[in-house]
């Protein structure tokens, strides 16, 4: 089985070595993410020279918010993804109670690594190669990450997986005729609060408590890639130019795919024993998985992995399978950004980080199609 992963990345722009508290649209401007910006007459796209002769077709600056917004969620999913991948990979105990799941496990998470990657790379190579700013995010990899075996031991992460409370009404509501858009709301499947997604240290093979972890990183891919995909539906109705609608459409579908595969993988994870009751607990099977099962398939078994029909655009059009959430209100870059914020995902991050996150979210968020 191949695990090489493919690293290979555009040259990354240094960032100012300080951030002092002026305005937030002058930090920005400095940083290359106030929106205006163009680039020299000829700048580096990967190991490329591009001249301003090959940057037509300039970005309008509303899209140019939107894929710069969408750079900024790509670079955070492939800091996480790559802190997974490692332990994946790398660790036993982890890569064992992954493969409890299902033995495939480790190579799909080295494979969404991948696509995350090229995800963030392409974005920023688009923007630079529209005369925009590549996003660069490297002043905020200031955290610690896992000291087990298989992880970079010396490398500063963006994100913290290792106090997550993960949103995980992704499994009811795609098994539901409600959809957020329309104010309906979905119950936890499993409450997963304050626990680590990866092991800090290593822990011992087979025991209950990495397979505790592995089964919350596990429900955790399926929880950011279903807001992916919902945040990249929530952009498409609000870009301008056919070639970003492309973009934004290729580039979402993919986080349906993700999505999907791990919302069916998530399935599969055991319950987990502790000495005063089940911590978690065992999920509700499909009829014809148990012997003797004669019921028929209620809608939060966990084969039900097709998107279920929900209500869309309207109460009077019939049922329709959909993503769900597609609103600016419940599913865009807002909504998004405080999403991950309250997992604890960037639990450490410096007040600057959260100032850009949100002012950058708010500028996307503030798009029309018409604007
Ligand atoms: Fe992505
Ligand atoms: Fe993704």
């Amino acid at each position: 089985m191949d695990y090489v992963l493919n690293q290979e990345r555009t040259a990354p722009t240094s960032p100012p070595k300080t951030v002092t508290r002026l305005g937030r649209r002058s930090f920005l401007k400095r940083l290359g993410w106030g929106g205006g910006a163009l680039l020299p007459a000829a700048t580096l796209v990967g190991s490329r020279i591009v001249s301003r002769a090959e940057m037509n077709n300039g970005l309008v600056r509303g899209d140019a918010a939107l894929l710069r917004f969408l750079a900024v969620a790509e670079i955070i999913e492939t800091d996480l993804w790559q802190q997974y991948n490692e332990l994946a990979l790398g660790n036993e105990a982890f890569q064992t109670a992954l493969e409890v799941l299902d033995e495939d496990m480790p190579t799909y998470v080295n494979q969404n690594t991948r696509d995350e990657f090229s995800h963030q790379d392409f974005l920023n190579a688009y923007l630079v190669s529209k005369g925009r700013r590549p996003v660069n995010l490297e002043e905020f990899r200031t955290l610690p990450g896992s000291q087990a075996t298989g992880a970079n031991k010396t490398a500063k992460r963006l994100t913290n997986l290792t106090n997550l409370t993960v949103d995980t009404s992704w499994y009811t509501r795609y098994r539901s005729t409600g959809n957020p858009d329309f104010g309906d709301t979905f119950p936890q499947i499993v409450n997963l609060t304050n626990l680590p997604a990866i092991p800090e240290a290593d822990l011992q093979v087979n025991s209950d408590v990495i397979q505790l972890i592995a089964n919350t990183a596990a429900f955790h891919f399926a929880t950011i890639e279903q807001g992916g995909s919902s945040l990249y539906d929530s952009f498409l109705p609000r870009a301008k130019s056919a070639e970003v609608l492309k973009i934004i459409a290729a580039i979402g579908g993919t986080e349906i795919q993700h999505f999907e595969v791990w919302q069916d993988k998530a399935g599969n994870a055991p319950p987990v024993p502790l000495a005063t009751g089940t911590l978690f607990p065992t999920l509700p099977h499909s009829p014809d998985q148990e012997p003797n099962g004669v019921d028929p398939a209620d809608p939060i078994d966990t084969n039900q992995v097709m998107a279920r029909p929900c209500k869309f655009i309207s109460r009077h059009l019939p049922l329709c399978s959909v993503i769900r959430p597609t609103s600016t209100a419940k599913a865009g870059a807002v909504a998004a950004a405080t999403a991950l914020t309250s997992s604890g995902l960037f639990t450490g991050q410096s007040d600057t980080f959260f100032e850009m996150l949100f002012e950058l979210a708010k500028q996307a968020d503030e798009v029309s199609r018409e604007s």
